[in-house]
């Protein structure tokens, strides 16, 4: 296995035909770096599985170039749907929709629903766009970590949970820090109208200004499958605690108007939540780098990010 620096159209070419061969490619998007595979490669996405530790019946996301190769993966696709891959594709949302026959059983957890993405990162992209011209039809990627650990946002820390799973044959692609920084939106659209499953940077507050649609969120509620609903995620070595004073030697991430408290260890002073977003992992990764047996947190306050900031550290808190 190889990390890529330097991605040029040649590169891109070599991956896209790696994963027509079966490999798997590491790659990034906006949000967190995906392990990738051919999605209608059963032997290939199987893979993926292997090399993350995930149980085989945790459903994949399926990533395309554009909402034009929607109907190959999905079908009775709801109008409200249309509307929200129109307006937010490329971007960090999923829309959870009735499965195609091509969105094999092996893909989608023996679910009848299918999980389909349109990426925002040009890497993602580009190798979508190349893997689609070799007859491809879609990219299955997770997060690129081991399963339950923290997402990779970037491609060293992909290397660091997962290089030494990968074969020589797969690649790892490098395209720098994620944007986002937390996983995508995850919409259900098999009812009447979209319920929000994992809270991203498309807020309900986002969806219904723009599209006016009616929007529940019902991730709070843990209902369906959906990513975070198992007890270990998102989650370090460290033990993570949430809203309370670190003592001297703990890992301490907050905003940068909350102080240090005396002794600890700062990890992350963002300004912005947005900023919150984008170096948390880094942030809980580096506990472990130091070798912290605890971090505390103090989650951002409000709606838009912080929504999701809160749910994946509450994600990682619950699990140790
Ligand atoms: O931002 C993201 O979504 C990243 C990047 C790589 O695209 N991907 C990602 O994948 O976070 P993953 O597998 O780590 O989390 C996706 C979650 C899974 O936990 C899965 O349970 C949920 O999406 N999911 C996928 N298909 C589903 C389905 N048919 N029904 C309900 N949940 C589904
Ligand atoms: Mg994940």
């Amino acid at each position: 296995m190889e990390i890529i620096n330097n991605v040029t159209d040649n590169v891109i070419k070599k991956a896209a035909r790696a994963l027509k061969e079966g490999q798997l490619v590491a790659f990034p998007t906006e949000t967190v770096y995906g392990l990738g595979a051919d999605a209608s490669n059963e032997k290939a996405v199987s893979r993926i599985f292997s090399v993350k530790g995930r149980p085989t019946d945790h459903p994949l996301i399926v990533h395309i170039s554009s909402i034009n190769q929607l109907d190959k993966w999905a079908i009775d696709i709801p109008d409200y749907a249309i509307k929200l891959a129109r307006i937010f594709w490329p971007g960090p949302l999923t829309l959870i929709l009735k499965r195609s026959e091509l969105a094999g059983e092996y893909i989608t957890g023996s679910q009848e629903s299918v999980g389909i993405r349109v990426p925002f990162q040009r890497i993602a992209l580009q190798l979508l766009a190349e893997f689609e011209y070799l007859g491809g039809a879609g990219i299955a990627a997770p997060s690129a970590n081991r399963f339950g650990a923290v997402s990779p946002t970037n491609a060293n820390d992909v290397n660091d949970e997962i290089g030494t799973y990968l074969s020589s044959n797969d690649f790892i692609l490098d395209g720098g820090q994620c944007q986002v920084g937390v996983e995508s939106t995850i919409i259900d659209c098999s009812g009447e109208s979209p319920n929000i499953l994992r809270p991203g940077a498309i807020t309900s507050e986002i969806i219904s200004a723009t599209t006016g649609l009616n929007i529940s969120k019902i991730f709070e509620k843990n209902v369906t499958r959906a990513s975070g609903n198992l007890d270990s995620h998102y989650s370090p070595k460290a033990k993570v605690i949430l809203d309370v004073n670190a003592n001297p030697g703990e890992g301490f991430i907050a905003m940068a108007d909350v102080p240090t408290p005396v002794g600890a260890i700062r990890l992350a002073s963002p300004s912005t939540v947005e900023q919150y977003a984008k170096e948390l992992y880094k942030a809980l990764r580096l506990c472990d780098k130091k070798n912290l047996k605890k971090v505390i947190a103090i989650q951002p306050n409000g709606g838009g990010l912080a929504i999701a900031i809160r749910d994946r550290l509450s994600k990682s808190a619950s699990s140790n």
